[in-house]
């Protein structure tokens, strides 16, 4: 990469100059030390990002109580223990296929034969954490018996068994007729009426649980559909921004919405399972990197020593758990080279330039990029090396495809200033009165990017002869959520479909709350639009909904909102 590429930068300046030096704004958030209630507790499980060993990866639904066993053997012989992987959790897969008679969940009887609370036991006696996975809906996601209708009876079950890690799932979800913030809720209530605390991991890969305040419910939520072996899929996790599950990108992706305590994760480790050790480092380099949980996925019992000097890397982990909790941010991407930035506690910050291009690259990280100046000391993190003190920026030269550096760049003393968090006016309604939501960043969105005040084609917004200078121009089927924080009491719209679309498909706008699909989510429908279907207006109430999702469901076809906003009582 050469200097003269810097203006392809697609972040937004502001975040990258106007640093400031006070921390996040959910910092603050957390309860103290000193506050010893259960919650408070419970809220402090996961002060850095949870590190561990899932059966998913590995072994998807074969697991049986000997192997889980040679698994937590392997743990400890492998020096995954001591390097920090405290929790060895079972996936989808450990369940009969009926409860009890008593409803209760049971152990399938053949793969674990002496039971949950055996398997917990024999981790429990290696110095282990032990989790469970169990899933929202009526059914698991291999349609195995699900916690719906039995949320207290089975948190009662885990924490009995000495559970201290909970995955929960989210298929079938969409029709237990609860929002999914409302579900995860319940869920922390019930974990703590069990009085032991558990850690709450939402695996809600749909829906996005940074807009509706999940750090306050549990301790990490998916942020990516699943993971699979290879480094496209491993990239499209990391990027929140490119795939499906995207935040407006004034935000710079998701950093602002971890910190100690709640964090974004985007899926558990392939390393180990990625064609070569290049692959496999720079996929644990981006995690630790990102402050991404660290749940190993490979088979434990036969790792190669690469991969297990991956896992351990002490100085390679110690930058995922540096206690500041900052999820790295990017500082750079043209595409193909990325830079990634995460200040530590120490006073230093931790860089990584990454190669995803075919083509070998010089990828150069400057001082302003990171908020330093002048002459700074640069370390390898995987050679353990330093390389000395460089005025200015740092080349890494030449590197491959997939290949990357992680330096520590800077030197001990006072923690550097972060960007700015997205103010709240920005993202959420806050005032009385009129909100235009054209006026607020989507904090979610799904299919395409709408265009703030066009057409979908860049055109004024026309309807029935008149032009609005506000509105969403999209092109179906489009999703897009704003956070009216629960103080609208009407949303107001003008909708058709858009006049340069000459096709016959029909469509539907309809007004959502939180989650994207489910039937008991729907606050407003059209019923069926054509190109022929006069406009309509659109007068709902949405007192009390927290985020609010516009929607328009069908195929291809372009359409508007014309002047949506928000009503705020006054
Ligand atoms: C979903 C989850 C995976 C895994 C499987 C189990 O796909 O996203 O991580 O738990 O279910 O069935």
């Amino acid at each position: 990469m050469r200097m003269a590429q810097l203006h392809k930068l697609p972040l937004s300046l502001t975040l990258i100059t106007a640093f400031l030096s006070c921390a996040t704004l959910r910092a603050s958030e957390h309860p103290g030390q000193d506050d010893n209630t259960l919650e408070a507790r419970y809220h402090r499980l996961a002060m850095t990002p949870p590190m561990g060993w899932n059966s998913w990866n590995a072994f998807k639904g074969d697991i049986n109580e000997q192997k889980i066993r040679r698994i937590a053997d392997a743990m400890v012989a492998s020096g995954m223990r001591d390097a920090g992987y405290a929790y060895l959790v079972l996936d989808d897969g450990w369940m009969a296929d009926k409860r009890g008679d008593d409803g209760a969940l049971l152990a399938d009887p053949n793969k674990f034969p002496n039971g949950m609370k055996a398997i917990a036991d024999y981790v429990h006696s290696k110095g282990l954490k032990f989790g469970i996975y169990e899933d929202r809906g009526h059914s698991t996601c291999m349609q195995l018996p699900g916690s719906f209708r039995h949320e207290q009876q089975d948190m009662n079950s885990f924490a009995a068994w000495g559970v201290d890690y909970i995955k929960l799932d989210s298929c079938f979800a969409e029709i237990n007729g609860r929002p999914s913030s409302q579900d995860f809720g319940l869920y922390k209530q019930c974990i703590l009426n069990t009085g032991r605390p558990m850690i709450l991991s939402m695996a809600n890969y749909t829906d996005p649980s940074w807009a509706w305040d999940g750090h306050k419910i549990g301790h990490l939520w998916r942020t990516s559909y699943d993971i699979y072996p290879r480094m496209g899929s491993v990239y499209y996790c990391a990027d929140t921004t490119a795939g499906d599950i995207v935040i407006h990108p004034a935000f710079n992706g998701l950093w602002q919405f971890a910190g100690p305590g709640y964090w974004n994760d985007p899926d558990m480790l392939q390393v180990g399972n990625l064609k070569t050790d290049a692959e496999n480092r720079t996929h644990f380099a981006l995690w630790c990197i990102l402050a991404a949980p660290l749940m190993a996925g490979n088979d434990l019992r036969d790792m190669s020593q690469t991969v297990r000097d991956v896992l351990t890397d002490e100085e390679v982990i110690a930058i995922n758990q540096d206690p500041r909790g900052v999820q790295g941010y990017k500082v750079y991407d043209d595409g193909d080279h990325e830079i990634y930035n995460k200040p530590l506690s120490d006073g230093a910050t931790a860089v990584l330039l990454l190669n995803k291009a075919a083509k070998e690259a010089d990828i150069t990280v400057t001082w302003d990029m990171i908020g330093l100046k002048g002459r700074q000391k640069v370390r390898d993190i995987w050679q353990r090396k330093d390389l000395g003190d460089f005025s200015d920026s740092f080349t890494a030269k030449s590197l491959p495809q997939h290949g990357h550096m992680l330096l520590k760049i800077g030197s001990p003393g006072k923690p550097l200033p972060l960007p700015r968090p997205m103010p709240l006016d920005k993202y959420i309604v806050t005032r009385k009165g009129r909100t235009s939501l054209p006026d607020l960043h989507y904090i979610w969105r799904k299919g395409d990017a709408p265009k703030y005040n066009t057409t979908f084609d860049g055109k004024p917004i026309v309807i029935d002869g008149k032009t609005y200078e506000k509105g969403f121009g999209c092109k179906a089927s489009s999703r897009i959520m704003f956070k009216l924080d629960g103080k609208a009491s009407r949303f107001r719209a003008v909708v058709a479909l858009d006049p340069s679309y000459k096709g016959d498909e029909a469509i539907k706008f309809r007004l959502r709350n939180e989650d994207p699909i489910g039937p008991d989510s729907l606050l407003y429908d059209s019923g069926n639009m054509t190109k022929d279907s006069p406009s309509k207006l659109v007068d709902a109430d949405v007192t009390g909904i927290d985020c609010l999702i516009l929607s328009i469901e069908g195929k291809q076809a372009l359409a508007n909102w014309a002047d949506p906003h928000v009503l705020v009582p006054r």
